[in-house]
């Protein structure tokens, strides 16, 4: 789909569907809208005046003046004044988008929604996130051709003054959607067609596309390097585990002197949960266990709309936890890179294994902040439903960061403690530590386990098992995996550069 920006008069431009938003108990549109109605005939001045249509939030009420070049008018509700946001336009767009796409209307012009009373810049951003993610199905194994996808949208702006941001803004909207789009892609994928080594593929591409430099450890590789966690968690599949390495500066710039950030993503393409195996009820989801490794590399297509003076390296453990003749045994204890032994008491805690050794192989990179994503507990959706991923730090500068961009891209994140308490739930009778702790707190426990092989990083945890995968339909996104993070990321990243 193609995302341009365009200075004009929105009423002048042919278009299978025109947008407008409305805030909620708003009687009379005013600036730009105001302008559509009276090209319209007033007839959205009448809709506004019937029942019919409250501007509630993300309700969509479909127009057809005739006076219009546009085939039907959609009229979106952006829902009471005081709770307008950028998340609410962003999911406010998705719903106008995707019922443009159900109307098979194939090209749309909108209005930056909420521009009169956001940031200009920030509501033609939303508004362009929105419009990518609300029409998006995941097609790519049905036989029998869906409703015919959006080809392009136009967002307009009528004030010349506001245009230039606004273009920007707009651009940088639908790549930061495309990269949350490439991450659902991936998580969607089954585990047949998704194997670690077909994961390494898709970085290579993301890679070449956004000019990283990659670096892929076969096992060989990983056993140099002790990384006995991924190998002892790819151990019981056919399908042998890899790590990959992905690093991108900005363009002509290299070097250690460089600020670097390092976004480990858990990269499990099927969990079976191993020898401790799952029961069977919604297994299939378990394709999505590599959520945080697709973050990572949506992450990393979308790096080329942002001017970033940093480093980012991204780090994918691989593997798939199957129950095989080879597989890890509870029992068994294995050496981490950094010299850590774990007594493995519940195979199917499979992600802090891969994680110790990736935040090990991060120590390398000296003075780094480290983010890691990861599905990494079902305790996290127990805690905190499916509305924000937990953020564990002992950061408080790092949490306020993150904090804030899970805020302004609408994917919330909710602190959670690190406190040592939670160190009696690794205790382990024969090695240093045991991977698997108690039910309660087993999200606070996870996370105290991935602590230890930190070091004095800069380190902050997402877990976001919850929030990766949604139950439930939401404007701008279906049921399903989410490409949770890949905005967040961006968000975080860019605001940590403009207040540098
Ligand atoms: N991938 C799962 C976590 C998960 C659960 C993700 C539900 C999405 C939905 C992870 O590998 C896992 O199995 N965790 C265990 C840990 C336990 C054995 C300590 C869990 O949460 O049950
Ligand atoms: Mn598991
Ligand atoms: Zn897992």
């Amino acid at each position: 789909m193609d995302v341009v920006f365009r200075r004009g008069n929105p009423a002048q431009r042919p278009a299978g569907a025109l947008v407008v938003g409305i805030l909620k108990g708003e009687r009379k549109p005013t600036g730009a809208a105001a302008a559509v109605d009276r090209a319209s005939g007033g007839a959205l001045s009448v809709l506004l005046a019937r029942p019919d249509f409250t501007g509630a939030h993300a309700e969509v009420a479909v127009l057809y003046p005739r006076s219009l070049k546009a085939k039907r008018l959609l009229v979106v509700g952006l829902g009471p004044r005081a709770e307008l946001s950028s998340h609410r336009v962003r999911l406010a767009a998705a719903a106008a988008a995707r019922k443009a796409r159900e109307l098979r209307a194939a090209t749309v012009v909108t209005l930056a929604l909420g521009a009169g009373r956001l940031d200009p810049a920030a509501a033609a951003q939303a508004t362009a996130e929105g419009v990518v993610l609300g029409p998006w199905r995941f097609t790519a194994y049905r036989t029998k051709a869906a409703a015919p996808a959006l080809r392009r949208v136009e967002v307009v702006e009528p004030d010349a003054g506001k245009a230039e941001p606004m273009a920007a803004a707009v651009e940088r909207g639908a790549r930061w959607a495309e990269g949350t789009l490439l991450a659902r892609d991936l998580a969607w994928t089954p585990g047949a067609d998704l194997t670690p080594q077909r994961l390494a593929e898709r970085a290579k591409d993301v890679a070449r596309g956004c000019g990283a430099r990659l670096e892929v450890l076969d096992v060989p590789a990983m056993e140099r390097l002790g990384m006995n966690g991924i190998l002892g968690v790819g151990r019981g599949s056919a399908n042998p585990p890899c790590f990959v390495v992905l690093e991108r500066g900005p363009r002509g710039r290299r070097g250690p002197e460089l600020p670097t950030v390092v976004v480990v993503g858990k990269g499990v393409t099927f969990d079976t949960g191993g020898i401790s195996l799952k029961p069977r009820e919604n297994l299939h989801e378990m394709k999505y266990d590599m959520s945080g490794a697709a973050a990572v590399l949506g992450l990393f297509a979308s790096l080329p709309s942002v001017t970033l003076p940093l480093r980012v390296v991204g780090l994918i453990p691989a593997a798939e936890n199957m129950p095989g003749g080879r597989a890890l045994k509870p029992g068994d204890v294995l050496r981490a890179m950094n010299g850590t032994t774990i007594e493995i008491t519940n195979t199917d805690a499979e992600g802090r294994l891969l994680l110790a050794d990736a935040l090990a192989y991060a120590r390398r990179y000296e003075g780094a902040t480290v983010v890691d994503l990861a599905t990494l507990t079902g305790a996290i959706g127990l805690a905190l439903g499916h509305v924000a991923a937990g953020l564990f730090t002992a950061d408080d500068r790092l949490a306020a960061e993150l904090l804030a961009a899970g805020e302004a891209s609408g994917e919330r994140l909710w602190r959670m403690p690190l406190w040592e308490d939670y160190e009696r739930e690794l205790e382990s009778d024969t090695a240093d530590v045991v991977n698997a702790g108690a039910r309660e707190g087993g999200a606070c426990s996870a996370a105290r386990f991935l602590e230890r092989f930190t070091g004095s990083m800069r380190w902050a945890h997402l877990d976001i098992a919850n929030t990766a995968w949604a139950p439930v339909e939401r404007p701008h996104e279906r049921r399903g995996p989410t490409g949770y993070g890949v905005r967040l990321l961006l968000e975080w990243l860019t605001r940590r550069t403009a207040n540098a």
